[in-house]
This record gives structure tokens, C-alpha cells and sequence, in this order.
């Protein structure tokens, strides 16, 4: 008898019915007897892989490195379902399919995901972790047999934690039907252990309880690292000692910062290799899980527009830029010895600017994936300080109101040189993308919160238009524009001829504008990773590998920087950053696209 398993996930059922998007998370599972069951799945929820994976309650097959038991079977080829989900074909169920299945078929020895939030009195945790917890168990994304476990040192009772949790629903769900009720079931499976992050007896204490809820079944367990970093491998040690899973897999999520230069870095890796195997290890960059960036590939592998122009043969320059309209208040101690070139662009620019520049992978697989971004990281120039601006913000009064200066943080050292906004020029050295310069700008403390992806083609030879855009030709080229948040939208800029008798051309945008396009909400980044990491699907988390080679590429500017003691270019609170930004642009005759575009 097939069954559709628990992990179906509704949330991601293609939304067009005319799309032939796969079936997002169906597993499929066929019993073998009443001790195995073999789970055909798409390999994760968005692709078609076709996996095929035995997992045995005897705990014998082939493992791997974190515990998943898994093989590969040849595909049954009369099996319907798996034919068709080798094809694509397979329609995902409704989610009212998926819950009658699950209600007829509750398997009692059904494998438990056990999620432990380490550092759960954080604000990373109420802010987003728990929310995206309560969002995915809302959409049925989380497996049927679940516990969640809030630890940290700060004395509560799993009331208490359940009341910070109810407060701190900030998620999108809070306003969809039966909010409350689905609350009231989620808080119960969530429950709290106080204890120190160096305390091998505080996690065995955690074990226990863990097994309490895991009732002898299989026990998948993973551990969100929502910590700061000095004490990651203390919590990792006495996970990995005390906590780990004895019959399923365990895995870690690490948050960032990952190191601050490429020895710290280099020695956290080696520091968690001693107690976890790296395909344990899921390094969470979490700009990789917002809709847009993952959007980045399918929209330039899917669309036989956009690839053929994707090199240096077309495209003049492509700007990475984030900013945000406000500064580092709360999190100064942090940010001062981080600045914002490790906060921002050593990790979510670049790992943009790696899947934007990458090779065609090989397949959606995760090891795939990531092989082309690691060639992009290690493909690039080295960075000159002359290519790089600074900033720092400095306060500013407006309408009355006073905006502090970045060094007004009672955190943060009167004489702090920390950038709280950097633009560099990036250059990739391959021959699709010799000579193409990719700008990065980011900041706080500006005058808006915007992240995009802008792509400014060259202009068209020989234009028979000419006359009409006057002498500067690259203000009538065509610029793509991925805009990551907020209003997550991609629109194109085209010259278009305006209605009439003359002969007048204009500027016009075809937009793809999510939010009139799709009725539903976008999911936040944070739910889309912490499902993956349940499923097991790397390909949106950082590799080792990618990370030395990101650390490489920054490392020797950043002790530049820091040894000659750069002061930053000040601009005052809810501005528009330094004017050396433009400087550096003019410098490969690019104007950023956000000045001209708002
Ligand atoms: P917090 O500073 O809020 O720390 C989380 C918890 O860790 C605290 O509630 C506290 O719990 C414990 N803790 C804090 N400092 C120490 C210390 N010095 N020694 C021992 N325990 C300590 O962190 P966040 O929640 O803001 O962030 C968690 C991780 O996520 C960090 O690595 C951060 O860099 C990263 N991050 C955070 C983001 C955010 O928006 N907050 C965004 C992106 C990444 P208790 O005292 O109860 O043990
Ligand atoms: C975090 C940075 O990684 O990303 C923060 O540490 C920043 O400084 C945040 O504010 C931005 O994330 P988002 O998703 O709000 O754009």
C-alpha cells in the first residue's frame, strides 16, 4: 500500500495548475513489511532527484556520515508513482489528500525529528526561529512525530517558554484562519531545559528527556546553534557527547559569524569536525533561503532568454546591494568587532554573487550546486583596498528628531573605525566574466531597506534609435532587476515606443510583481532552511569548502583595512551612504542602478 508520509508539505504545491513544477515534498513511502519501509522522494521538496531511500527500524543498510539510513534501489519501473515522479509528472496532492492519508495511516514506529533551539531566550530565536518553527508546523511541513525543545542557561518552566513563544509569534501565519488553535497544538510539543552550554550532564539531562518523547522510535535530532560564537563548540562537544541520536541521524545548524577571518574561520571548522562529520554540519547563510535568490536559478536556467546573454558578451556590470534604513541599536557589541563587510558581504552578497555567477551545475543536487559556486569564489581577484569604500554613520537630525551616530552605542568604543557601510568592484576572472565589474554596496543607518540584484546590459550596437536617447547610450540599455525584498518583484527595463503619431521612445518595466501575481504569502527564509535541514538537503546551506574560499577572498583586504587603520567616509544617519560609492562606480562607468530607480 503506497501512503503519502507525513512530510508532505503543502505549502509548496505548484501554484499555477498549468505549472509542471514537481511535486515539492511528496515522499512516497511503500512498505516492505512491517519492519522497513522504503521512501521514494524527490530527493527534497523543490526537486526531482529521485532518491530512493530505505530506512530500517533493524538500523542495518548503508548509513550515512549523520546517521540517515539510506541506500539506492533500482527504480521499480511498473511503479506509477515513482515513474511519474521520475518524469515530473506526479501532481502534489492537496493537502487534505495528504492529511486523510496520514490519519489512516499513523505508523507508530514513524521516525521522531527531535529540534533542540540552543540559545532558545535569544532574540534570534524569538524572532525567527520559533516562528518559522510554528509556520512550517502550520503548513503540516513537519514531520507527524515532533518535539521542540527551547535550551539555554536563563531559568523557565516549558510554560514559560511557551508564553515567550505565543508573544513573539511575528511570523506570517498570525493572521491566517485557526491561528489560535494551531498555536495551542504547537506550544504543546514545545517544552524547555535549562542548562549550561559546557555541561555534558546538562545535555544528558536533555537526552532523557528527549527519549521521554521519543518513545524508543527511531530519533532523527537537530540542534540550532542560535548562540553566540564563542561558545559553539562547548554546545557542539556536549551535543555531540551527551545528546546525539543513537538509532537516526543528528545534525547541527550553525548560525553565523563563522569565524572573522580565514585562521578563526579555519579553525571553527576544524574545531566542529572533531565532533560532527560535515555533512552534519549545516552552516546557515540565510539570504540563500529567500524566495528571490532562490528564484535566481530557475529564472536563468529556465528561460531560454536569460542564459545565452549571461557573460561578459552582454552584460556590463551587476550590483549587489543591500541596505537598511536602520543601525546597529541592541547589537553593537556584536557588529563592532564584526563591521559590515563581514556582517553582509563576505556571506549573503557573495553567496548571491556565486549562485548569479556559477557554471551550469551538472543537476539540482546539492554537491552539484555547490562545486560551481566554489569554482566562481576561487575564480575571482583578489581584492585591492583602492576597489573598496568605507563608510560610518554619524547621527542626524530630521524633522526634530535625532538619529544617533553609530559610536552613540554605549557598546561601542568612542573611536570605533568599524565600517557600518562598504562598496567594493568585484571582479571574477573567467572567461564568461573577464573585465565585468560586479559592484557590491551595503549599509546601515540609510535612507531605505531594500536588498536587489540589478544586471545592466550593454548597449545595443548600432542602434537605429540612437538619435532619440541623446549622447550617453548606457541610460538606454536594458537593466534586469531582481528585487530580493521588500515587494519582492523582477522587472525589466525595455525602451518601448510612447503611443502616438511621433516617433518618441520610453523607458517602460515588464514586472513580475509578486505580490499581485501570487495571492500567497511568501515563506520567511527561515522556514524553507529549517525544512530543509529536517529533510536533509545541503544544497542551500555553505560548505566548508566555500566558506575558505569566501574568507580567502576577503580575509587579506580586511586585515588591510584594519592594520593601516582606514577611516571611513562619514555620512550622516538615513542618507544615502558615502559619495565615494559613486566614485568607485564612475570608476568602471557604472552609476548604480538604486540612485536613478527608486
Ligand atoms: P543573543 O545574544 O540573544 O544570544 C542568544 C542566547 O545565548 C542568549 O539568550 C543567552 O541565553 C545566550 N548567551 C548570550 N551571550 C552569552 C555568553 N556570552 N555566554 C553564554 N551564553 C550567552 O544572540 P542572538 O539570538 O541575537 O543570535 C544568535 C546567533 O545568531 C548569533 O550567532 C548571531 O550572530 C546569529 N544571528 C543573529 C541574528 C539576529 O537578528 N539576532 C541575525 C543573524 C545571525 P542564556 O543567557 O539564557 O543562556
Ligand atoms: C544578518 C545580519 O545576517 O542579516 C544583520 O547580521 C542584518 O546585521 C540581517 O540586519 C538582515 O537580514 P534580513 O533578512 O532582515 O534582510
Amino acid at each position: 500500500m503506497a501512503t503519502l508520509s507525513s512530510t508532505h508539505c503543502r505549502s509548496y504545491s505548484p501554484l499555477p495548475s498549468s505549472s509542471y513544477a514537481p511535486s515539492s515534498s511528496s515522499y512516497l513511502c511503500f512498505k516492505l513489511g512491517h519492519r522497513q519501509r522504503v521512501s521514494v522522494s524527490s530527493g527534497s521538496k523543490r526537486f526531482l532527484q529521485a532518491k530512493v531511500s530505505i530506512q530500517s527500524h533493524t538500523n542495518s543498510g548503508g548509513r550515512t556520515h549523520d546517521g540517515a539510513v539510506t541506500t539506492t534501489v533500482a527504480p521499480i519501473e511498473n511503479d506509477i508513482p515513482f515513474k511519474k515522479l521520475k518524469d515530473g509528472l506526479l501532481s502534489v496532492s492537496s493537502s487534505d489528500e495528504c492529511k486523510d492519508a496520514m490519519t489512516f495511516d499513523i505508523n507508530e514506529n514513524e521516525p521522531t525529528v527531535s529540534i533542540t533551539v540552543v540559545g532558545a531566550s535569544g532574540d534570534l530565536a524569538k524572532k525567527k526561529i520559533f516562528p518559522a518553527l510554528f509556520a512550517l508546523y502550520y503548513e503540516d511541513c513537519l514531520p507527524q512525530q515532533f518535539t521542540i525543545y527551547g535550551y539555554a542557561r536563563s531559568k523557565m518552566t516549558d510554560a514559560d517558554l511557551r508564553n515567550m513563544v505565543s508573544k513573539t509569534l511575528t511570523c506570517r501565519i498570525d493572521k491566517r484562519e485557526n491561528c489560535t488553535e494551531k498555536m495551542e497544538q504547537f506550544l504543546k510539543k514545545c517544552f524547555y531545559h535549562s542548562g549550561q552550554y559546557d555541561s555534558p550532564e546538562n545535555f544528558a539531562e536533555l537526552d532523557q528527556k528527549l527519549k521521554e518523547h521519543e518513545g524508543g522510535r527511531v530519533s532523527n535530532r537537530l540542534f540550532y546553534l542560535s548562540i553566540p560564537p564563542n561558545i559553539f563548540i562547548d554546545s557542539v562537544r556536549c551535543a555531540s557527547l551527551s545528546a546525539s541520536s543513537g538509532n537516526g541521524w543528528t545534525r547541527v545548524i550553525v548560525e553565523k559569524p563563522f569565524g572573522r577571518d580565514s585562521e578563526s574561520s579555519a579553525a571553527l571548522t576544524k574545531a566542529l569536525k572533531q565532533y560532527l562529520e560535515e555533512d552534519q554540519i549545516f552552516r546557515i547563510d540565510h539570504y540563500l533561503g529567500k524566495e528571490l535568490v532562490e528564484n535566481l536559478s530557475v529564472l536563468r536556467f529556465s528561460n531560454l532568454i536569460f542564459e545565452p546573454l549571461w557573460s561578459r558578451q552582454y552584460i556590463r556590470n551587476v550590483q549587489l546591494i543591500f541596505s537598511e534604513d536602520f543601525g546597529t541599536e541592541g547589537r553593537g557589541g556584536y557588529f563592532d568587532n564584526y563591521g559590515i563587510i563581514r556582517d553582509i558581504m563576505q556571506n549573503h552578497l557573495l553567496q548571491i554573487l556565486a549562485l548569479f555567477a556559477m557554471e551550469t551545475p551538472v543537476s539540482l543536487d546539492a554537491e552539484d550546486i555547490r562545486n560551481e559556486k566554489v569554482k566562481v569564489l576561487r575564480s575571482m581577484r583578489p581584492l585591492q583596498l583602492e576597489n573598496m569604500v568605507v563608510g560610518q554613520y554619524k547621527s542626524h537630525t530630521k524633522g526634530g528628531v535625532t538619529y544617533p551616530a553609530y559610536t552613540d552605542d554605549k557598546t561601542v568604543p568612542d573611536d570605533s573605525l568599524t565600517p557600518t557601510f562598504a562598496a567594493a568592484a568585484l571582479f571574477i576572472d573567467n572567461a564568461r566574466w573577464d573585465g565585468v565589474p560586479f559592484l557590491m554596496k551595503a549599509g546601515k543607518a540609510l535612507h531605505n531597506k531594500r536588498a536587489e540584484i540589478r544586471v545592466q546590459f550593454r548597449h545595443v550596437p548600432g542602434n537605429l534609435y540612437n538619435q532619440n536617447f541623446g549622447t550617453d547610450l548606457d541610460r538606454a540599455t536594458n537593466e534586469l532587476v531582481i528585487r530580493v525584498q521588500p515587494d519582492e518583484a523582477i522587472y525589466l527595463k525595455i525602451n518601448n515606443k510612447v503611443p502616438g503619431l511621433g516617433m518618441r521612445l520610453d523607458r517602460s518595466n515588464l514586472n513580475l510583481h509578486y505580490a499581485a501575481r501570487y495571492s500567497k504569502e511568501i515563506p520567511d527564509a527561515y522556514e524553507r532552511l529549517l525544512l530543509d535541514a529536517v529533510e536533509g538537503e545541503r544544497r542551500l546551506f555553505i560548505r566548508s569548502d566555500e566558506l575558505d574560499a569566501a574568507w580567502a577572498l576577503f580575509t587579506p583586504l580586511l586585515k588591510e583595512l584594519e592594520e593601516k587603520k582606514i577611516i571611513p567616509e562619514y555620512y550622516p544617519y538615513g542618507s544615502r551612504g558615502p559619495v565615494g560609492a559613486h566614485y568607485l562606480a564612475a570608476k568602471y562607468n557604472v552609476r548604480w542602478g538604486d540612485g536613478v530607480d527608486q
